[in-house]
């Protein structure tokens, strides 16, 4: 194949092509364009024959896509369609991963380009692995500012070279390569080089172009480069990190208003990785698409939708807009609805068929439909003592359904039926059973109108169910399910608690919905926590994260977060559809303390996994019970310190000779009483748990979830995950129901159901 070559530069386009070393050339500069590029290309090579072209291309790349525009030419970079541009197959690589192609001579080698800039790549066994290195922390500024062309002015050439011969090391060792190319225009000022460093040369860009198709397939991106920031980990344990910085506590302490207190000083940082960190939020547009959903632009691309829960707990007088309306309106009167519903059952204006006063309440709903009101009507135990009871029907198994209602009666229960589709096959078959129970004892169609409401976006399968418009409660398209607590899915919330209640958790969640808004990200907690969960999943190989509140009401917040993060960000494709090559979603899970401590925290403090852990715990209880809160509360602090002290051998054996052990003895336990510690814990704190606390815990947590798949930029807003098994489901069931024995399916799965069938 003849391959052009197009090396495109701050001031100069050079060209090459498989035909003749001969090599032309024209002008770039400020404001340069692709399509200056195509225009200078067919202009110069008019004599020259050639099938596919490589162009190299002074900014980062990914998967043969430019991400960002070139900070020395102008713009129009990212998105342009080469490939149609010259009617012919391109190969898009980053001109400092061309260079480093061409100068590879095997092995794993770092290339670094010393020019105006600094530009970073790997070669791993002939194959390029994209890097970003250049804006990594490096002696308080970044690599970049060191060893590009301000650092040789600022440093002066000697101190120049010291910084990049000590960088160049600092980064083979972070990448794990085998030895290192300087290339670029400043390599000239070095006459010798140590060993294990070699030279490279502008000319290599060239070979690398060629190389690029003599390869099956270019790996560029096929290793992340957040795996690079590895080398931020601390290399200190924990306990010499606190006493090395006295004031490690204050610096890594985030306060959201006047009762949320975050301390992350637990955790495996520096302060080096905390800047890498947040680079990486900057560089991955954290920010930028966070603005957007608040903007309500359609960041749920698989479903084309916005993504606007913050507009149902809005408390300013901002408009919020989706497709160019606002929506304000509609969430006021949506919220309307549920105060008057709520307060006339509450106050008994409101009564069931026979005139009684309603006494409980069954949610009806599955997934986020059950899980936000079902956790959140626990937390707030402590401010149900006026309203009816309520109870949270899911599960499919009719067993979940038959408990609850053995002990209602049909006269005084009410049943809100939650679902966004108002299709899901679980809800819907207990709903339907829920009905035939009433009407069963109640014999009045008529009566359903009393103790039936639907809580849907779907009001033509809410008719069809029987559910009358005027006792429907709305939500929208543009809230997912497992964000939708804020909405009429709150509804059970508010019969239980009072809607005043209710909107002092819609108050607590605004007030964090404005700190994630406008908080710089070195201040702003959820995506501190975001890229802290980042830093574990991805970059320190932790598959799981555990969350454990001190606080029995919290029974439920862990899962309820198993929906929130598992469901948004356990994706394996980004939002263009192309595999991540790191890890994402850990998987989350957790129990209250003190119970938990008896149970899996032996893993957490001497088994051989990294878990990352949250410890909840508030300062003040709804209970004063004796002694119980302080004791709570010494746990949960003891905890976190165990799990980041440990306890060494030394200490180990200290204790057991004073328990006057002998020296076997002694040798034969020690082993099983040391302590590893150095694991890490985020501890939460709020004043006291209630509706306002609780939504700036809830926003906290949604919006640390939106932060991870912002910097993974996968869709953390779709579900596509949960629809194999739902279609699997619905043809399982028929089969069941089917004569015969079913042949259809592998065969584990038809021997399964043949024994299910013959069984029943
Ligand atoms: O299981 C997937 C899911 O779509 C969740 O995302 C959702 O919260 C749940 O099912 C219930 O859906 P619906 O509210 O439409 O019944």
């Amino acid at each position: 194949m003849r391959v052009l070559v197009v090396d495109v530069g701050g001031t100069h386009v050079k060209l090459m092509h498989s035909g003749s070393p001969e090599a032309r050339k024209f002008d770039s500069g400020d404001g340069f364009t692709p399509q200056q590029v195509v225009a200078g290309v067919n202009a110069n090579t008019a004599d020259w024959k050639y099938d596919a072209l490589t162009i190299g291309i002074p900014s980062p790349v990914l998967r043969g896509a430019v991400m960002e525009e070139p900070w020395n030419l102008g713009t129009g970079w990212v998105g342009f369609d080469w490939a149609a541009a010259f009617g012919k197959p391109v190969r898009i690589l980053n001109d400092a991963a061309m260079q480093a192609l061409g100068s590879d001579e095997g092995g794993r080698m770092l290339f670094l380009g010393l020019g105006s800039g600094l530009g970073t790549a790997l070669v791993d066994d002939g194959r390029i692995v994209a890097l970003e290195l250049a804006h990594l922390p490096y002696r308080d500024q970044t690599f970049e500012d060191l060893l590009g062309q301000r650092g040789l002015k600022a440093l002066g050439e000697a101190e120049w070279k010291k910084a990049v011969l000590e960088g160049a090391e600092l980064l083979r060792a972070a990448v794990a390569a085998e030895y290192v190319v300087l290339g670029g225009g400043n390599v000239r000022l070095f006459e010798s080089l140590p060993e294990g460093v070699r030279r490279g040369g502008n000319d290599k860009a060239f070979e690398g172009g060629f190389r690029a198709w003599d390869q099956p397939e270019i790996a560029d991106g096929a290793t992340s480069p957040l795996e690079s920031l590895k080398a931020f980990a601390p290399r200190e344990h924990l306990r010499e990190l606190f006493a090395r910085d006295p004031a490690r506590a204050e610096r890594f302490f985030l306060t959201v208003g006047a009762h949320l207190f975050i301390d992350y000083s637990k955790n495996l940082i520096t302060t080096d990785s905390m800047t890498a960190l947040i680079t990486l939020a900057r560089k991955t547009g954290v920010e930028a698409l966070r603005d957007q959903m608040f903007a309500g632009a359609p960041i749920n691309s698989t479903e084309q939708r916005a993504v606007m829960h913050v507009a149902l707990r809005n408390r300013s007088k901002r408009p919020m807009m989706v497709d160019g309306r606002d929506v304000m309106p509609e969430v006021r009167a949506a919220l309307d609805h549920m105060r008057a519903f709520s307060e006339s059952v509450r106050n008994g204006t409101r009564t069931g068929y026979t005139g009684l006063r309603i006494t409980d309440v069954v949610n009806i709903g599955i997934g986020g439909s059950d899980l936000g009101p079902a956790m959140v009507a626990q937390a707030m135990t402590p401010y149900a003592h006026d309203g009816p009871r309520t109870h949270f029907v899911s599960n499919v198994d009719g067993a979940h359904l038959a408990d609850t209602l053995r002990s209602l009666h049909p006269a005084t229960t009410l049943f809100t039926i939650a679902s966004k589709t108002f299709t899901t096959q679980e809800t819907m078959a207990n709903a339907r059973s829920a009905r035939e129970w009433f009407l069963a004892r109640a014999k009045d169609q008529a009566a359903i109108a009393k103790h039936f409401v639907a809580i849907s976006t779907n009001d033509a399968e809410v008719r069809k169910f029987g559910i009358a418009p005027e006792n429907m409660f709305v939500f929208w398209d543009w809230v997912g399910g497992r964000y939708s607590l804020w909405s009429s899915i709150g509804l059970p919330v508010c019969l239980a608690i009072g809607y005043g209640h209710f909107e002092q958790i819609l108050d607590g969640a605004h007030e964090m919905d404005e700190h994630f808004r406008t908080a710089p990200i070195e201040q702003n907690a959820p995506i501190i926590l975001g890229l802290l969960g980042v830093w574990y999943a991805s970059v320190l190989g932790a598959a799981s994260h555990a969350v454990l509140p001190y606080e029995q009401h919290l029974q439920r917040l862990p899962a309820y977060l198993q929906q929130l993060e598992m469901e948004s960000n356990g994706k394996r494709v980004d939002r263009a559809g192309h595999a991540v090559v790191v890890e994402t979603s850990p998987v989350v899970w957790g129990e209250p303390g003190t119970n938990g401590q008896h149970a899996f925290f032996q893993l957490l403090h001497q088994g051989t996994r990294l878990v990352s852990t949250d410890f909840l715990v508030g300062i003040e209880s709804h209970d004063q019970l004796g002694d119980h809160h302080r004791l709570l509360v010494a746990n949960c602090l003891a905890q976190t310190e165990a799990l980041m002290r440990g306890k060494t051998d030394a200490e180990a054996r200290e204790e057991l000779t004073a328990q006057r052990l002998s020296g076997a003895a002694i040798d034969e336990l020690a082993p099983h009483k040391v302590f590893p510690g150095n694991r890490p814990s985020t501890t939460i704190m709020y004043r006291k748990l209630g509706p306002r606390s609780l939504g700036m815990l809830l926003a906290l947590y949604e919006h640390r979830v939106f932060t991870m798949g912002a910097v993974w930029q996968i869709n953390s807003f779709d579900q596509w995950g949960v629809e194999l098994g739902k279609q699997l489901a619905a043809t399982v069931a028929k089969d069941l129901l089917a004569a015969g024995d079913t042949a259809s399916h592998d065969s584990s799965t038809n021997h399964l159901i043949n024994l299910a069938k013959h069984r029943a």
